[in-house]
C-alpha cells in the first residue's frame, strides 16, 4: 500500500512514466510513498506494461484512459479516481505535447491544440482534485512547465505560451490554496532525453548543450526525483515556485 494517493497525466513514456516509477515504488519505511493513478491518452498496450511492471515490484497503479484536454472527460475519470482510491492527495499535471514552427508558418489549430492539450488540461485537473483537497485541508500540485516558458524560444510560441501559463496558474492557485494546506509548484525542465526530444538532430543536440554548464541532457528521472520531493511533506513550506531541472540552463 502506498502512504499518499497520487494522479499522474501523460504516464506511459518519458518524465511522465519516470514519475510514475518514482511515486509508486519509493520506499518509506515498509511502505510505499503512493498509489498512483496515472492517465494516458492512446497507448493501451504500454499502460498494460507499466501497470504489469510496477504491480510486480507490489506497487499499487492503475491506468486511466482519457483525453487530459476534455473538461468533462477529466471531471469524470477523477471521480471515478477518487472512488476507486478513497482520496487523492497529490496530482501531478504531467502531460504534454509540441506542434512546432515558425509563427508564419504556425495555424490557428496547431496553437489551439497545443494550449488545449498542455495548459487547459492543468485546469481540468485541478478543478477535478480542488474540491477533495480542500475538504482534507491538503495535496500537493506540481505542474510540469519548461525552460522555454520562461525564456521563450523560436519556433515554439504556442509550446512556450502554454508553459508560461503554467506558471501563472502554479503561482494564481497556489495563492489561493495556501491557507488551505495545498502546495502548489511548478517544475521546468530543460533539455530531457524522452521522445518528445528524440526529433532534434545532432547539430541541433550539440547547439543546446553549448548553453547548458554541465554539458548533458537530463534525464526523466532528474526530473522524477524534484517531482517526488515536492510532492513529499519536506516540501511543506514551498509553494507557488518554479525549480528549473535544467544543468544550469537558466540561472
Ligand atoms: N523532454 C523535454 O526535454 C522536456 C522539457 C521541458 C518540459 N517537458 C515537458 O515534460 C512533459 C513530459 O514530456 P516528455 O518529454 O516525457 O514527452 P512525451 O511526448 O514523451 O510524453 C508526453 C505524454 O503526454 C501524453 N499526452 C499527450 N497528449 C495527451 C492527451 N491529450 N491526453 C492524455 N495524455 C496525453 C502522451 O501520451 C505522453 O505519455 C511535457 O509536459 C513536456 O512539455 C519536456
Amino acid at each position: 500500500m502506498g502512504l499518499k494517493k497520487a494522479i499522474v497525466t501523460g504516464g506511459t513514456r518519458g518524465i511522465g512514466k519516470a514519475i510514475v516509477r518514482e511515486l509508486a515504488t519509493k520506499k518509506i519505511g515498509d511502505d510505499f510513498f503512493a498509489d498512483v493513478a496515472f492517465i494516458y491518452n492512446s497507448c493501451d498496450s504500454c499502460a498494460d506494461e507499466l501497470v504489469a511492471e510496477l504491480t510486480a515490484l507490489g506497487a499499487n497503479v492503475k491506468a486511466y484512459k482519457t483525453d487530459v484536454a476534455s473538461f468533462g472527460d477529466v471531471q469524470e475519470t477523477v471521480k471515478n479516481i477518487i472512488a476507486d482510491f478513497g482520496s487523492v492527495d497529490i496530482l501531478v499535471n504531467n502531460a504534454g505535447i509540441t506542434k512546432d514552427n515558425l509563427l508564419m508558418r504556425m495555424s490557428e489549430e496547431d496553437f489551439d491544440s497545443v494550449i488545449r492539450v498542455n495548459l487547459k488540461s492543468v485546469f481540468n485537473f485541478t478543478k477535478a482534485v480542488s474540491r477533495q483537497m480542500l475538504k482534507q485541508r491538503g495535496g500537493k500540485i506540481v505542474n510540469i512547465s519548461s525552460v522555454v516558458g520562461i525564456i521563450g524560444n523560436p519556433g515554439q510560441a504556442n509550446y512556450s505560451s502554454s508553459k508560461a501559463g503554467i506558471i501563472g496558474f502554479t503561482k494564481s492557485i497556489a495563492k489561493e490554496f495556501a491557507s488551505r494546506g495545498i502546495n502548489v509548484n511548478a517544475v521546468a525542465p530543460g533539455y530531457i532525453k524522452t521522445e518528445m526530444t528524440e526529433s532534434l538532430n545532432d547539430n541541433q543536440q550539440n547547439a543546446l548543450l553549448e548553453f547548458i554548464p554541465m554539458k548533458r541532457m537530463g534525464t526523466p528521472e532528474d526530473v522524477a526525483k524534484t517531482v517526488l520531493f515536492l510532492s513529499g511533506d519536506d516540501a511543506s513550506y514551498i509553494t507557488g515556485q518554479v525549480i528549473t531541472v535544467d544543468g544550469g540552463m537558466v540561472m
